[in-house]
Formats: C-alpha cells, structure tokens, sequence
C-alpha cells in the first residue's frame, strides 16, 4: 500500500469530493479542506473505512485571512506531498457594479490568493515527489462572463498560472493541470439558488457531465503530459471555437446576450 498524500481545497462536495474518492482509490492518504465540517467528515470516515487509507481534516474559509494562512502553514510544514488540487471555487451572479466590495475580495481570495499562495507553499515538496498538481479553472476562463464579473477573469488568472507554473517546472517532474470543465453537476449551481433537475441537461451543446468524468479525464490528461483538461466533446468543441473564431463574432454574440446570469 502506497503512503503518498494528497491535499484537495474544496472536497466536500462535487469535483473536490470526486478528486479525494478517485486519489483514496489510489491509496493515496488524504489532507481534505472545505467548511462544511459534518459532511466532511461523513466522506472521511467513508473513505477511511473502504480504502483503508489516512484522512486528516482542516475545517477553514479561504477568503478568511487567518483560516487561509493556517492551511498554508499546515502544507507548508508536511513532511512530504505528492498531489495538490486547488479546488474550492464558486460564483457569485451580477455585474461589476451589482456586487459589493467584501463579495469580489473574498472570490478573488479563494480562487487566485489561495491557489497561488498554496500552491507556492506545496512546490517543494510537490518537486520531491514529481507530484501532481491540479488548479481548477474552467471553460468560463476563456469567455468574457460579462453577467458573473469576477468569474471568468479569475478562472482565466487560475488557467494561465497553472501552464505557467507547470511549463517552469515540467523539467523539474512536476505533472501540472489546469482543469477546465464546462457545466458539471455538482453544487455549484444549486447553491446559486439554481435548479439542478432544470438545469443541467443530459444531451446537446450545453450537456453537464458528472464530477467522476471530469476527474477520470482529467487523470487521463495528466498522463498525456497535457497542461490542460476539458472533459466532454462538447465543451472541447465550445473552446475550440472560442478560440479560433474572430474575437469581434463573440464580442457580437456577448454584447447582444441579454440574458448571460444564470439565475435570470
Ligand atoms: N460545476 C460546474 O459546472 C463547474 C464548471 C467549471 C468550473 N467549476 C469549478 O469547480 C470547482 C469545484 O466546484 P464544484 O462544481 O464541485 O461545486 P461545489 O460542489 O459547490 O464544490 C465547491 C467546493 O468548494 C468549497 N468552497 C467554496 N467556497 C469556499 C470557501 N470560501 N472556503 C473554503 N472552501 C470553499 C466548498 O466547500 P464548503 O462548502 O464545505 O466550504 C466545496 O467543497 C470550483 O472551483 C468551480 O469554480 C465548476
């Protein structure tokens, strides 16, 4: 059995909590972060008992300072790691404007100070290990998301830090991916008061796939050398598009889109 550990942000739940089932099937022992402690702690005696494996937990909220510097003093401090995933995310719905100060600073602190901060503090040991680190971005990092201000910017921040860390330290054995699903049906939409039996659709353009298929991708992806994750043929497709087509088409199609929030 092996003993290698890997620390995931965010695993209560959805992409987080399928990243901690898919490394405890791996015998890795498990550091799992997030603020919902009662559930937490049911996947951890879950995972304790069918893997057979450590699980150590840290209760904290990455947009509180104090909580944030504890993890990193925490990871700072292992005596080894050998997988990060900068997981914990969400969004928060409206214009620049229609938001408040203390709602942009804490998204901002959770998805770009703390992927940074604790992926800067992971580093050496993640070297020593040749591990893996995994910052979750998403396909929304390469569309302007003009009805969820800070989202996208973020995600682009959190996608454009993660090829650069792994090209700067690809020679070092560090195995780096920026992980950039598209609708996935997590949490996610129903803590934006969203209805998940409505909204997440099981066929077309817009298809949602489950967290489990993101995660085996994105491993498969990881053992391609590749830097970057998109799970499914239509999202693949959607940033194919965004990429190639002329920056003044999505403009057009952006700016005429009265109705890009999720929850209106
Ligand atoms: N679902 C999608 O369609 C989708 C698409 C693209 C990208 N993503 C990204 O995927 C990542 C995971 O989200 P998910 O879809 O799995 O949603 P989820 O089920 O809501 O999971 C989000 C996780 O982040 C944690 N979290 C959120 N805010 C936090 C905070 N302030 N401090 C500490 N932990 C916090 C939550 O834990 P607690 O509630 O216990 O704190 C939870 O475990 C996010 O970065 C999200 O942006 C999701």
């Amino acid at each position: 059995m092996s003993h290698r550990l890997a620390a995931i942000t965010g695993a209560t739940s959805g992409i987080g909590a399928a990243y901690a089932e898919a490394f405890a099937q791996q015998g890795y022992n498990l550091l799992l972060t997030g603020r919902r402690e009662q559930e937490l702690n049911r996947l951890a005696e879950r995972l304790r008992q069918q893997f057979t494996i450590d699980v150590t937990l840290q209760i904290g909220d990455l947009s509180d300072q104090h909580d944030l510097q504890t993890l990193v003093d925490t990871v700072t401090q292992l005596p080894a790691l050998d997988a990060l995933v900068n997981n914990a995310g969400y969004a928060v719905d409206g214009r620049l404007g229609d938001i408040d100060w203390p709602q942009h600073r804490a998204l901002l602190d959770v998805h770009v100070t703390a992927t940074t901060q604790l992926t800067h503090a992971a580093l050496p040991n993640l070297i020593k290990a040749k591990g893996i680190l995994i910052n979750v971005a998403s396909v929304a990092s390469w569309i302007p998301t003009t009805q969820s201000a800070l989202y996208g910017p973020t995600k682009a921040y959190v996608r454009s830090f993660t090829e650069g860390v792994g090209l700067a330290y690809r020679k070092d054995g560090l195995k780096a991916l920026a992980l950039c699903p598209g609708f996935t049906v997590t949490d996610f939409h129903s803590r934006m008061g969203i209805d998940p039996d409505t909204f997440y659709k099981q066929k077309g353009f817009t298809r949602a796939w489950t967290a489990a298929q993101v995660v085996a991708q994105s491993f498969k992806d990881l053992e391609n050398g590749r830097l970057i994750s998109v799970q499914g043929w239509n999202y693949k497709l959607m940033v194919f598009f965004v990429r190639h087509l002329p920056l003044s088409w999505l403009s057009a199609a952006l700016g005429r889109s009265k109705s890009a929030r999720f929850t209106k």
